[in-house]
């Protein structure tokens, strides 16, 4: 059963919590976080701007607040997804010897889209793109989890 996922991004302050919100709302049953593998926003709510976005459609995402990725997060999880390639690599270097749970991308779970990354709005400033990517991902993670 996978009945907690964690949402990784570098900043933990846009990608994952836009990702947890989308997600928490879609699949509420499961338990949802997010953190970033970088350190330089821990303690703060998401960004204003991917805030707005989300809550433009209906997520409230301004309870959340950042933290940094540790290797308990291995335990405490049954699957990590990442935004990118970087996370996804930066997550596997801190895996604890004899773990096994899965690290995916979020977008391993949107084929359709043929996107490889979700790509990072704080620098692309593109939050509406990032969420429509978010959306369809979210929903195809759902589906994964409960085949047939
Ligand atoms: P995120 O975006 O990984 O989607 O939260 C970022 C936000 C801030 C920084 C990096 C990424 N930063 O270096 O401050």
């Amino acid at each position: 059963m996978t009945n907690r996922i964690l949402f990784v991004c570098l900043g933990n302050i846009c990608r994952s919590p836009a990702a947890e919100g989308v997600f928490r709302a879609l699949a509420p049953e499961v338990a949802t976080d997010s953190c970033g593998t970088g350190g330089w926003h821990v303690g703060e709510p998401p960004y204003g701007p991917m805030q707005a976005a989300a809550r433009a459609r209906g997520h409230d995402i301004s309870d959340l607040r950042a933290r940094q990725f540790t290797p308990d997060d291995f335990d405490r999880f049954d699957l990590i997804v990442a935004m990118d390639a970087a996370n996804q690599q930066e997550i596997e270097t801190r895996r604890p010897t004899g773990n096994t749970t899965p690290v995916r991308l979020l977008t391993d779970f949107a084929p359709e889209t043929g996107a490889d990354h979700v790509p990072d709005p704080y620098y692309t400033r593109d939050f509406d793109g990032v969420l429509d990517l978010i959306e369809t991902a979210a929903r195809g993670l759902k589906a994964s989890l409960q085949p047939g």
